[in-house]
């Protein structure tokens, strides 16, 4: 099977990296030569890394092979699936797949890795809305077993199953949700984390007590205040504004620090400060 990853940063370089484990041929585009090669390195450290600790047999050269790179959209011409991972912005995530709808064959399926934005609309902007669908990966995609399938209103029963069987023939836990906002795990992780800002904004205690009490009170691997920092507050504040605008309800409303750190920059370990500071 041949499948085009449209974006190299963070999630597409591991959706590339585990199809092309997993033998698929693998083309993956970005819209500039230095997030590409920035998303090959990546990859490359990723697969070296887990060659190293065997858990993974063939050699990681043979594994790159298979991945091929693009600056062109029309290159994905061929592909049996498309699997978009580019910006979280519906903008930019509509233009390309209408682009797509134009010249790729009817039968190819559409699958997008967004955190938050309806699988519903975004369907719409195509000619195909029952081929459309959501796969959304966690991070690290090669270590995560998670990925939901979204299945948006008019996305069709095969389009779902095809999704499903491919994602569990790459070693993944699929789970079949409906297009609500934030589908299943976002929904119930970030009004987690937005109440641990508020608990921290309110002085309930320090952030170190905070991340204490989820990792040994409630044995979380990490803490709600070092999981925003790893996530980044921006994306975190972006999925509770989409759960506070889609719901309507005031219980998803962000909290006002969260809003604070954002605005002055602190975004967590990508900027190097958000409740802990990085080096
Ligand atoms: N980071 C996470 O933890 C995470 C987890 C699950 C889902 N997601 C979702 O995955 C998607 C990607 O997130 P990310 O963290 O990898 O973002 P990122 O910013 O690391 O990477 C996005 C990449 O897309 C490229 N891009 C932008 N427009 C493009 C276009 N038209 N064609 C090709 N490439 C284009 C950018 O140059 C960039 O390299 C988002 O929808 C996000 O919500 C992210």
């Amino acid at each position: 099977m041949k499948v085009t990853v449209f974006g190299a940063g963070t999630m597409g370089r591991g959706i590339a990296q585990v199809f092309a484990t997993y033998n698929h041929d693998v083309l993956l585009i970005d819209v500039e030569q230095k997030f590409i090669d920035n998303g090959i390195n990546g990859i490359k450290s990723s697969l070296n890394k887990l060659y190293e600790k065997k858990q993974i047999n063939e050699e990681p050269a043979k594994i790159l092979e298979r991945i091929k790179t693009s600056l062109k959209i029309e290159d994905s011409k061929g592909s049996d699936l498309v699997i978009e991972a580019i910006v979280e912005k519906f903008e930019m995530k509509a233009d390309l797949f209408k682009k797509l709808d134009e010249f790729l064959d009817p039968r190819v399926i559409f699958a997008s890795n967004t955190s938050s934005i309806s699988i519903t609309r975004l369907a719409s902007m195509t000619k195909r809305p029952e081929k459309f669908v959501g796969m959304h990966f966690f991070n690290p995609v090669p270590l995560m077993k998670l990925v939901e399938i979204v299945k948006g209103e008019k996305t069709d029963e095969n389009t779902v199953n095809y999704v499903y069987d491919l994602a569990k023939s790459l070693g993944k836990i699929p789970v079949k949700v409906q297009d609500y906002p934030g589908f299943v795990a976002n929904r119930i992780l970030m009004p987690l984390i937005n109440e641990a800002i508020n608990a921290l904004m309110e002085g309930v205690a320090t952030k170190e007590d905070i991340d204490s009490v989820a990792k040994f009170g409630l044995n979380h691997p990490m803490g709600p205040l070092e999981l925003a920092d790893l996530i980044g507050l921006d994306v975190c504040l972006d999925i509770m504004n989409v759960l506070y605008q889609d719901f309507g309800d005031q219980r998803y409303a962000p909290s006002p620090l969260l809003k604070r750190m954002v605005a002055s920059g602190k975004l967590g370990r990508k900027s190097g400060e958000g409740f802990y500071k990085y080096k």
